[in-house]
């Protein structure tokens, strides 16, 4: 049974001018962008993202990686995404990334010079992808990912009705271009939003 799951994906300050790239990489592999935010990252809030890893020797080293300029932030969504996106990065280290699977992502956008300079980061686990999705994006409030019965019951509830009489519109109407005439008029019409006159 399919897994519909939300990551938090992480692109790291020497990778964030790599971003059409990655971002097309992301696109490819079939994930959809929820949300993104650029950042720089406070010492105490890199601190506080890395927590887990306070005790390790690398610890001071990443904290200045990490504050060394902006960071993007991602919410990814898509069929297993937590797995999915961790082998898209490969694997933590650079150079056994380049050994073991040479077309992930930190084996083409790792530094060359420092092998734990990775470019990306992934949670590791669906209770990491929350917590680190609230870390980043505190006010966004997610409802749980439908699949199955609970998606079909929610299309034909909450999305079929409007879009039902958006293309009985369309087909009178027969603009030049049907793509953002319909784009219009689902902003016009959305049922959840208060209308203005
Ligand atoms: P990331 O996936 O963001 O999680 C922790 C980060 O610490 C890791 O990527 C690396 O950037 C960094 N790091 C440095 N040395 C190590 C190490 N030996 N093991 C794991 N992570 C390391």
């Amino acid at each position: 049974m399919e897994k519909i799951q939300r990551t938090l994906a992480m692109i790291k300050p020497d990778a964030v001018d790599r971003w059409p790239h990655i971002e097309k990489i992301i696109m490819d592999e079939g994930f959809t962008i929820v949300e993104r935010r650029q950042v720089r990252l406070t010492r105490a809030e890199a601190e506080e993202f890395y927590a887990e890893h306070r005790d390790k020797a690398f610890f001071n080293d990443l904290i200045q990686y990490m504050t060394s300029g902006d960071v993007l932030a991602l919410i990814l969504a898509g069929e297993d995404a937590v797995v999915h996106w961790r082998t898209v990065l490969g694997p933590t280290r650079v150079s056994q990334a380049k050994e073991e699977a040479p077309e992930s992502l930190r084996a083409q956008y790792g530094s060359p010079t420092n092998d734990s300079h990775n470019a990306a980061h992934g949670s590791d686990s669906i209770t990491s992808a929350q917590r680190e999705i609230k870390f980043f994006f505190p006010d966004l409030t997610l409802e749980p990912v439908l699949t199955g019965e609970g998606a079909k019951e929610y299309l034909s509830h909450a999305v079929s009705p409007t879009l039902v009489k958006a293309l009985t519109e369309l087909c009178k109407v027969r603009p030049d271009d049907p793509i953002v005439w319909l784009a219009d008029w689902l902003l016009l019409n959305n049922p959840n939003k208060q209308q203005t006159q």
